[in-house]
């Protein structure tokens, strides 16, 4: 039997591993992390991570081969090949701080593995990382190899995105998977792409040099937020114009050149991967002295700032130039719909920026809890304290509640249960302080039909 460690039980270490769990049952998958929360929730009824379908696959192959356990040590001896799946968040300070990926976790696990394996290893970055990190946990583990152990070290990024893992994981449009050039290299990368050709066509695992597959990782992210960039200053232009942004994304989609996806304008895009990976990508461009090629990759996230202020700012404008003491109910927190994920979420930004004009803000969010709510508006940086916060926040139990007496209802996650079909709006319309308004950030609502019912409606890239 293979058996398979995969170090980080996060978004990513979770259902990637869990998957191969699931599609391969002749393969020990033991996911370990050092957070005992994490690892407890893991083996709950209550997973600590939301996903659609994500329980099924967890509860169909725990405790037969798939585990989840603090025993980091235990799981590094009995594996043969170990996914490294930790976080890589952006510096907070030091050299490149906000801006480069933080490499202390990847480090401490790569060490974690030369410590205490007593066997030949493949260990497999699938954490999201700069090019060439490979090149420096080669390096930590080969001062640790010996004639009688080996490591091999292979790139494996992860492109699943939340929300829709499970799909992302089970029918993956591909999976890369890089290695040095070598023999050892080529026979180690075998070992990998057997275990995704069980369940994967052949033809969409693609195998590559390291650093290539490392800066795909990165060039994909970056690729993809550009597009939601271009959407979004697009999007400035309809409202300025009396253009209509979906009709403009749906024109350029339809060009077989440019697609129709990733195309949606926003609120802003969020999330753990985008914001990070660019900076990331604009550090590594500096630190090659490719100032020009910086620029124009910081200014996807430049774009992305400015479609969140843009959009706060419309709704203070709109409201007569004044929220102070005035009820806002912002409709969903995630940073997308189907997670619970709130990491970067615009929701933050508009909360943050809402609470520093007084309003009052009525938050509800189907899948992210007041706790974590509360934590994402007192982190540092985000401009609020905690007594601020307690003072002109309030988490409610469903979208009624939330409206219920508000001036404006803003929609920041396109979660299904806010589409017109399923929310009674006429019902928040009566609820609600007149006149009412809605501000579509996420272009689900028809506002013909809500200015029907007496609404004022503004929508991202639509002109009133
Ligand atoms: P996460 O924060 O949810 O999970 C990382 C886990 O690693 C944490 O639970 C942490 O406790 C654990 N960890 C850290 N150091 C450890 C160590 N030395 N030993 C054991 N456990 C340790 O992060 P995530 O969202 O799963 O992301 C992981 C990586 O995957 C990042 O590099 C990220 O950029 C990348 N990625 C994320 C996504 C996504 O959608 N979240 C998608 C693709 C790639
Ligand atoms: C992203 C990548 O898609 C995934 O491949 C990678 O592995 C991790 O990062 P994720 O951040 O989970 O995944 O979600 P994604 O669907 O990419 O959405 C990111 C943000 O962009 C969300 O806030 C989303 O609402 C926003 N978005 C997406 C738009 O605003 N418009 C779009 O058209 C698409």
């Amino acid at each position: 039997m293979v058996n398979i460690c995969c170090i980080g039980a996060g978004y990513v270490g979770g259902p990637s591993s869990a998957v191969i769990a699931y599609q391969c049952h002749d393969v020990n998958v033991t996911i370990v992390d050092l957070n005992q929360a994490r690892i407890d929730a893991w083996n709950s009824d209550k997973l600590p991570i939301y996903e659609p379908g994500l329980e099924e696959i967890v509860f169909s192959r725990r405790g037969k081969n798939l585990f989840f356990s603090t025993n980091v040590d235990q799981a590094i001896i009995d594996a043969d090949l170990i996914f490294v799946s930790v976080n890589t968040p952006t510096k907070k300070s030091g050299m490149g701080a906000g801006m480069a990926a933080d490499l202390a976790y990847i480090e401490t696990a790569t060490r974690r593995i030369a410590q205490v394996a007593t066997t030949s290893k493949v260990v497999i970055e699938k954490s999201t990382v700069p090019c060439r990190t490979a090149q420096s946990m080669r390096t930590i583990l080969e001062a640790n190899s010996n004639k009688d152990i080996r490591f091999d070290i292979l790139s494996n990024p992860e492109f699943l995105a939340e929300g829709t893992a499970i799909s992302d994981l089970t029918k993956p449009d591909r999976v890369l998977i890089g290695c040095l050039q070598t023999p050892e290299g080529f026979a180690a990368q075998k070992k990998l792409v057997d275990i995704y050709t069980r369940w994967i066509p052949q033809e969409r695992v693609i195998t590559m040099n390291l650093w290539s597959s490392e800066l795909s990782k990165l060039a994909a992210n970056a690729l993809l937020a550009q597009r939601i960039s271009s959407i979004n200053a697009l999007s400035a232009i309809c409202e300025a114009t009396g253009a209509d942004v979906d009709e403009v994304a749906y024109a350029c989609g339809t060009d077989s050149r440019i697609g129709p996806k990733f195309l949606k304008a926003s609120v802003g895009f969020g999330g753990s991967c985008f914001q990070k990976d660019i900076l990331n990508l604009v550090y590594l461009s500096e630190q090659l002295f490719l100032p020009e090629v910086a620029a124009y990759w910081k200014s996807v996230v430049t774009m992305n700032e400015y479609q969140k202020m843009r959009f706060t700012h419309r709704i203070v404008r709109t409201l007569f130039n004044t929220v102070t003491h005035k009820r806002i109910a912002l409709l969903g927190f995630a940073f997308k719909k189907d997670t619970g994920d709130t990491r970067e979420s615009a929701a933050i930004t508009l909360s943050s920026y809402l609470i520093q004009e007084q309003a009052r803000v009525a938050i509800y969010d189907p899948k992210v809890s007041a706790k974590q709510i509360m934590m994402d508006l007192t982190e540092p940086g985000v401009g609020t304290n905690e007594e601020t916060v307690k003072k002109h926040v309030e988490v409610c139990e469903s979208a009624y509640e939330a409206c219920a007496g508000a001036d404006a209802l803003v929609i920041c996650t396109e979660w299904d249960e806010f589409k017109m079909n399923q929310l009674d709006y006429q019902k928040i319309f009566d609820s609600m302080q007149k006149p009412a308004f809605i501000f579509d950030g996420r272009l689900i609502l028809d506002a013909p039909k809500l200015r029907e019912i007496g609404f004022r409606v503004e929508t991202i890239g639509k002109s009133v």
